[in-house]
């Protein structure tokens, strides 16, 4: 028997402004957000409004739209979403896809972040149907952060991979980490599983090493924020210490991601850049101060796992297999501009 799973957006163009869905209060509260300036879009993905490497391109896409209908200097526009987080590369990616228009009017610009929403649509369900194949009967899959829907144009990366072997019938259960300290995995990929009946349960980060061990976890599957020619992953934190446990525990270990999420200008991971993040949001828990007043903080919002750590890498173009190269990439994802 095959579902239908319902398609759940982060964002929506109306008209002459964008729609948001403010992430940082579901699942408790469903509000959209109206945001009419580019600045307003680089604020919201800076505050974690909309969240994940492909949804972040596309809020940026559209910021672009937003400062081309405003009149805004262009140049300055770019750098100022730019600006907003440093790791994913889709976010420079996109501004790189507008950039190189040849035409920057409102029309135009609104008519390309349009299409790269469209195609990440239809590259995740590509990814979906090449990752599906992966996932045996009854498998139990581990996942970690958000990577559905709400970090997508829709359906999702490694989450469009268990929601299409759902949709195909197959018998699955999803342990989903709550991945602190934001919650990504707790907040907002239960409540994507909720939405579409798919049998899941929440685990504290902590506790993957254990279930592996108890041989609950068939494959483990992850999303990527950019990944480097030799197939070194950076992903929400904790990520890598999955990728480590995987190993030991001989359990397939899978990132699913765009091509978008590919920077071939990086030969390595090492030189990935990881953004750090308040340590209000270790030291805080919903506004309320849990740790001791001064308490030092480091607070990466990033991990790289190394290639050699990962049993596939599947795009929309198939699944890439140990040792990887992505060098020719290079062929069609422009060159990101970094922030600065
Ligand atoms: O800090 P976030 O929530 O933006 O981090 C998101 C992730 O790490 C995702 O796994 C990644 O962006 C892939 S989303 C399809």
């Amino acid at each position: 028997m095959t579902t239908t799973t319902g398609l759940i957006t982060p964002q929506k163009w109306q008209a002459d402004h964008l729609l948001m869905l403010d992430q940082r209060i579901l699942p408790l509260r469903e509000e959209w957000i109206e945001l009419r300036t580019h600045e307003e879009v680089a604020k919201a993905i800076k505050d974690m409004v909309v969240r994940g490497a492909p949804a972040i391109g596309i809020s940026a896409a559209y910021g672009m739209a937003l400062a081309a209908k405003n009149g805004a200097d262009l140049q300055q526009a770019s750098k100022t979403l730019a600006a907003s987080r440093p790791t994913a590369v889709n976010l420079f990616w996109a501004l790189d896809r507008i950039n190189s228009l040849q035409n920057r009017d409102f029309q135009r610009i609104l008519a390309e972040a349009q299409a790269i929403e469209r195609e990440d649509l239809e590259m995740n369900r590509a990814i979906g149907r090449h990752g599906a194949e992966l996932v045996p009967q009854n498998a139990s899959i581990l996942t970690v952060c958000n990577t559905g829907g709400l970090a997508t144009a829709g359906h999702g990366t490694a989450l469009g991979v268990i929601r299409t072997a759902h949709e195909q019938g197959k018998d699955i259960h999803v342990y989903t980490c709550e991945t602190r300290p934001r919650m990504q995995g707790l907040r907002l990929t239960a409540y994507e599983l909720t939405k579409d009946g798919i049998p899941f349960h929440s685990i504290a980060d902590g506790a993957a090493a254990s279930l592996m061990r108890a041989g609950k976890v068939d494959l483990v599957i992850a999303g990527a924020d950019r990944i480097a020619v030799n197939g070194d992953a950076a992903n929400k934190i904790g990520t890598y210490s999955l990728a480590v446990l995987a190993l030991h525990h001989k359990i397939p270990f899978y990132i699913a991601a765009p091509s978008s999420t590919l920077d071939p200008t990086l030969p390595t991971g090492d030189q990935i850049p990881i953004e750090e993040r308040s340590a209000e949001e270790l030291t805080e828990v919903d506004g309320v101060r849990v740790a001791p007043d001064g308490c030092p903080v480091y607070n990466p919002a990033f991990d790289v796992t190394p290639g050699e750590l990962i049993t596939g890498i599947i795009t929309e173009k198939g699944v890439n297999a140990k040792p990887y190269n992505f060098a020719l990439a290079s062929k069609s994802i422009p060159q990101p501009a970094l922030p600065g």
